[in-house]
């Protein structure tokens, strides 16, 4: 099947020197949450890079229909979500799933401590 349905990806937020142990982890991640916006999404996908002093947020949103009804309850079944949980973990990361602004779409934001502990760089 051919879509042609286009589809903009807007990168937007904050500068930040990210280490290469961070970067390479968090490009694995963006890459299946935006393959999944594409896939299960309608809109526009925004992926957002924010800086605090303690960490970073990077955040994976579309605009619509959001996640179905049973995902929290039944847990992450797809491989997809299996990979961005395990290297979540990997980077000491918490991840977010929430609806988004203005509460209609998926959002998943990552968020990841700007020091990796010594255990999450032995991994
Ligand atoms: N952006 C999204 N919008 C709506 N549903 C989503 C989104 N991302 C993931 N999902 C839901 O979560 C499920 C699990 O995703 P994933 O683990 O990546 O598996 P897969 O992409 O192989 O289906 C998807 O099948 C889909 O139902
Ligand atoms: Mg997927």
């Amino acid at each position: 099947m051919i879509h042609r349905e286009r589809r903009a990806i807007v990168v937007e937020g904050d500068e930040a020197e990210i280490p290469t142990l961070l970067g390479i982890p968090l490009g694995f991640i963006v890459n299946e949450l935006v393959t999944n916006s594409i896939k299960y999404g309608t809109g526009t996908i925004t992926v957002r890079l924010e800086s605090t002093p303690e960490g970073h947020s990077l955040a994976v949103s579309d605009e619509g229909p959001g996640l179905p009804e049973d995902f929290a309850a039944t847990g992450p079944r797809g491989l997809g979500m299996k990979i961005i949980q395990s290297l979540v973990r990997q980077i000491a990361g918490e991840l977010r799933i929430d609806r988004g602004d203005p509460n209609r779409g998926a959002r998943f934001t990552v968020l990841f401590p700007r020091k990796q502990a010594p255990a999450a760089k032995a991994v």
